[in-house]
């Protein structure tokens, strides 16, 4: 008789093709095409479906199949993503159905084994069916946003949506330990698109054959668990993703190195690393408030600044008298290589706006946070940092110089910080154990694999 692992080798020598469509914004891209690498190493050939906007780079690729798609976008902006994933989810499905339906066509011998989607193209489900294709789903954002999405109806119910207060600290009851101000809404100029994508990605979600987090089950023991007894859907936990390959490969953004060499020459431990991701922006005194916190704070800093991140300006000026009180102690980037300076022994502390990436990328270097959230799930992770893991606090009263002065200190120099370190440390060792032989991310991608060779 065959052994087990004869038998997959015999199934997947058959040829399996695997497609995925990642949408196109730097947190959903990097993940996707982390997962397409670790599958790619289990022997699938994969295809990557994409956008014109925001379009990945074949050349970092040579073992993919790239297929753009039109999006019908003339002009096409991460700024307001909820008009993006609205017009994407519109203008992509008779492209992406069609392009699958030239695959199914020339790839007979390696034929397509299933569709692994991001969860925001909730269109994908249909297109599936359609083709008799399975489809699988992956969440580039935690398990607890996904409960908070799939809740929103009750909490409208309730009465706790749409929110009257941002800044609200009621607690939710139905979905511990958030409070009104973490939930994941996202500010648009149509609150009912966002309510009606919510509901489908949430429904589509369900009617997939499985679903794969980006995440940790030694972070979200519970609220897994949970889903498996509330939703009959098969549940992978793979993360973290980022580290089977790294995110410099999809940047979309040129990476400046320049400040590895800066943070060479920094005491260890000494520098606090300040970046809010490829969407979140702020109001100009917003950027006015961070560099005076950081000047005063004293402590030395590596500050990323997109350029489209402060609204209403294409770059900003920083302060007079910034340059010449940081002079010696400040790197100031567009936009750094995010992985190896978490990785850097001279990085101490991550004020960060928790986009999941950052959150996970933290963690798994064990550096403790400031957190500054932003919109969607960026708000739930804020909590569960703060509040759940104990890794870093939450800047709560918005930015304010005095405020960010005082924070800066309590993470990189007071006993409070030295403890979220120690606690951070503990979470990178656990997290560095499911990836290990018998550890529960390796096994869930077993489980993965095996799964997917069995449609
Ligand atoms: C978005 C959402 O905001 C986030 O909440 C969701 O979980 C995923 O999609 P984004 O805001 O860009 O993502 O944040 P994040 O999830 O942190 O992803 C940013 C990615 O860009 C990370 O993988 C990070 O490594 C990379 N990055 C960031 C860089 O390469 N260089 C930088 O200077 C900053």
């Amino acid at each position: 008789m065959a052994s087990e692992g004869g038998e997959r080798q015999a199934q997947q020598e058959k040829g399996r093709r695997i497609v995925f469509f990642p949408c196109p914004l730097q947190g959903h891209i990097n993940p996707m095409l982390q997962l397409a690498t670790l599958l790619h190493s289990k022997g699938f050939s994969i295809t990557v479906i994409h956008t014109q906007f925001n379009s990945p780079n074949p050349s970092n690729y040579p073992n993919f199949s790239f297929e753009p798609i039109s999006d019908g976008l003339q002009e096409a902006s991460a700024k307001d993503f909820m008009a993006l994933f609205v017009a994407l989810n519109i203008r992509c499905e008779a492209p992406f159905r069609d392009c699958l339906v030239r695959i199914l066509s020339e790839n007979k011998r390696d034929s397509i084994v299933c569709i692994i989607s991001d969860a925001s193209f909730h269109f994908t489900q249909s297109v599936a069916n359609h083709l008799k294709l399975p489809r699988i789903v992956l969440r580039t954002s935690p398990a607890s946003c996904f409960v908070a999405f799939a809740k929103f109806p009750l909490l409208q119910q309730k009465g706790y949506l749409p929110i009257k207060d941002p800044q609200s600290k009621v607690p939710v009851s139905e979905l511990p330990p958030l409070r009104v101000k973490d939930l994941p809404t996202i500010e648009t100029k149509n609150s009912d698109d966002f309510d009606q994508l919510i509901r489908l990605v949430i429904s589509q979600t369900l009617a997939s054959s499985g679903l794969i987090f980006n995440s940790l089950d030694c972070l979200e023991q519970t609220i897994l668990t949970k889903i498996q007894q509330e939703f009959s859907i098969p549940t992978f936990t793979v993360a973290p993703l980022h580290k089977y390959s790294p995110g410099s490969s999809n940047s979309l953004l040129t990476q400046d190195s320049t400040c590895i060499a800066w943070l060479d020459n920094q005491v260890p431990g000494s520098v606090i690393y300040v970046s809010f991701g490829s969407i979140a922006d702020m109001e100009k005194q917003e950027l006015v408030e961070t560099a005076w916190g950081l000047a005063n704070s004293d402590q030395p800093f590596l500050w990323v600044i997109r350029p489209d991140s402060v609204r209403g300006l294409d770059w900003a000026e920083l302060p007079e008298g910034f340059e010449e009180k940081t002079r010696g102690r400040g790197c100031v980037v567009k936009w750094a290589p995010h992985q190896e300076v978490l990785a850097h022994p001279s990085v101490g502390g991550f004020w960060t706006h928790c986009g999941w990436n950052s959150t996970l990328e933290s963690i798994c270097e064990g550096v403790p946070m400031l957190c500054w959230p932003s919109f969607g799930d960026q708000r739930v992770n804020a909590r569960y940092v703060s509040h759940v893991w104990r890794v870093g606090l939450e800047l709560e009263n918005g930015l304010e110089r005095g405020e960010i002065e005082r924070a800066i200190r309590r993470l990189m120099v007071e006993k409070e910080g030295e403890e979220m370190r120690e606690r951070v440390k503990v979470l990178k060792e656990n997290a560095e154990s499911s990836l290990r032989k018998g550890g529960s991310s390796q096994e869930s991608l077993e489980r993965l694999v095996d799964y997917i060779l069995s449609f």
